[in-house]
C-alpha cells in the first residue's frame, strides 16, 4: 500500500476547483482497503473516501486521508425467468455500467443515462433521474468497514433510500446497535453493487421532457436504446458537461411543501412549478424558484449560476482560474437567503462540502 502525499485534486472533482489530499490511497483491490486498516499510523485517522467527486465542493485541502476508489469490473451474477442480477464494482462509471448493460440487451437503467460520477456514488445519494431513481433498479451492494475492516452486504430496506438520501449520508447519533439515528456516513467503503433489471420491463415516459422527445419523432412505444439517446440529448442540451464547464449537477434539492404552503406561494406566484407526490406533499421546481429570483448568469468570483439551468452552480473561471470551495459556499448561501426571502423556503444542498 503506497500513501500519496500532496496529491492534486482538480482532476478528480468535477467542479474542477483546485485543492490537494494531503495523504491519499488509491483502492485497486479489498485488499488495499483492510491493509488501510490494519496499519497503525492509518486505522484511527479520519478518512474521505473519493469516488468520481461529482457531488463534492472542496473548500480547502482535504485533511482526512483520502481513500480513491478504482476497483473495477462489471458483470452478470444471476438470470432467472424474471430478471437479470448486475454487479459492477464501485470505481466503474455510472454511465458506462448504463451503457454496459443496454449493449447486453439487459434493459432499466436508460433514464439514469449520463449522470456523472461513479457507481459506488450511487447508493450514497440514490441518483435519479426523468422518473427513475437507483432505489427502483437497487439490488444489494457490498461495502467494508472502516473501522473492523470486515465486509458487509446491505439490501434496500438497510440503505434506508430517500430523495437523494440514504444511510451513508447520515452520521450515527445513538450508541452502539441503536437502530435511532443509525447512519455510515465516513465509516464504510462501498465495494460492490448490485442491480435488479426486471425482464418485463416497460419504459418509464411520464416527464415532460420524454414526452416532447415522444411527439418530435413519432415514437409512441420506444426501445430502452431509444431511451438513452433521448435523455443524453435532453441532458446535452440543459445541463452543463462537467468536462468543459465544472459543476456538481443540482446544487440543491427540490423542496417539498405541504399544499396549504403551495396555495400560499401559486397566490403570490401564479407560475409556480410543482408536482403533486404520492402522499399528497407538494414538490417545487428549485431550479424554477432560483430562476424566479433572478439568479441566473450571477456570479460570485469565479462561480456561476449555470445560464441554462438555475439549478446547476457552475466554475466559470475553467482550469487555468477555477473557483474556490468558499465562493461556491458563499453563492449558495446568497441563493438560500434570497429564495428563503422571496417564498419562505429553505433549499438544501445537494453536494457534499468538504
Ligand atoms: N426551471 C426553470 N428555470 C430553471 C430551471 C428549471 O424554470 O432555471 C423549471 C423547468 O422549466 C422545469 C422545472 O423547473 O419546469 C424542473 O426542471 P428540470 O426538469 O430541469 O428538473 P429539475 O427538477 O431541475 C431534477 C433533478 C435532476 C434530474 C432532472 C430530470 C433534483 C435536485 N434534480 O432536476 O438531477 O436530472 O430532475 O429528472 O432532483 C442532479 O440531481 O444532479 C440532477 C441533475
Amino acid at each position: 500500500m503506497l500513501v500519496e502525499p500532496n496529491y492534486p485534486l482538480q482532476a478528480h472533482n468535477s467542479f474542477g476547483i483546485s485543492a490537494k489530499a494531503l495523504q491519499l490511497v488509491r483502492v485497486q483491490t479489498e485488499a488495499d482497503v483492510q491493509a488501510v486498516v490494519a496499519d497503525a499510523a492509518l486505522r484511527d485517522q479520519p478518512k474521505f473516501v473519493l469516488g468520481g467527486g461529482s457531488n463534492i465542493v472542496l473548500t480547502g485541502d482535504v485533511k482526512p486521508l483520502v481513500l480513491k476508489v478504482e476497483l473495477k469490473g462489471m458483470r452478470l451474477v444471476e438470470e432467472t425467468d424474471k430478471a437479470w442480477v448486475v454487479e459492477s464494482a464501485a470505481g466503474e462509471s455510472w454511465h458506462d455500467l448504463v451503457r454496459w448493460t443496454l449493449e447486453n440487451g439487459w434493459p432499466g437503467l436508460e433514464n439514469m443515462a449520463l449522470i456523472p460520477g461513479s457507481v459506488g456514488a450511487s447508493p450514497v445519494q440514490n441518483i435519479g433521474a426523468y422518473g427513475v431513481e437507483l432505489q427502483d433498479r437497487f439490488h444489494s451492494l457490498d461495502a467494508v468497514d472502516l473501522t473492523t475492516g470486515q465486509a458487509f452486504s446491505l439490501d434496500a430496506a438497510q440503505c434506508a433510500f430517500g430523495y437523494r438520501d440514504s444511510v451513508f449520508k447520515h452520521v450515527s447519533s445513538g450508541r452502539d446497535g441503536e437502530r435511532r439515528g443509525f447512519g455510515l456516513a465516513g465509516k464504510t467503503l462501498i465495494t460492490r453493487v448490485r442491480f435488479l433489471l426486471r425482464k418485463d420491463w416497460k419504459p418509464v415516459l411520464g416527464y415532460l421532457d420524454l414526452e416532447r422527445k415522444m411527439t418530435e419523432t413519432g415514437i409512441s412505444h420506444p426501445t430502452a436504446l431509444q431511451i438513452f439517446d433521448w435523455v443524453c440529448a435532453i441532458r446535452r442540451a440543459k445541463l452543463p458537461d462537467p468536462a468543459v464547464i465544472g459543476n456538481a449537477g443540482s446544487f440543491f434539492k427540490n423542496p417539498t411543501v405541504t399544499q396549504d404552503q403551495c396555495d400560499d406561494i401559486i397566490a403570490r406566484e401564479p407560475k409556480v412549478v410543482h408536482y403533486l407526490l404520492d402522499d399528497g406533499r407538494i414538490k417545487l421546481a428549485a431550479g424554477w424558484l432560483i430562476d424566479a429570483c433572478g439568479w441566473k448568469g450571477k456570479t460570485v468570483g469565479n462561480a456561476g449560476v449555470y445560464e441554462k439551468q438555475a439549478l446547476v452552480l457552475v466554475n466559470v473561471g475553467g482550469r487555468e482560474n477555477p473557483c474556490t470551495g468558499g465562493e461556491v459556499v458563499t453563492l449558495a448561501k446568497a441563493i438560500q437567503t434570497s429564495v428563503y426571502e422571496r417564498f419562505g423556503i429553505r433549499l438544501e444542498p445537494e453536494p457534499v462540502v468538504v
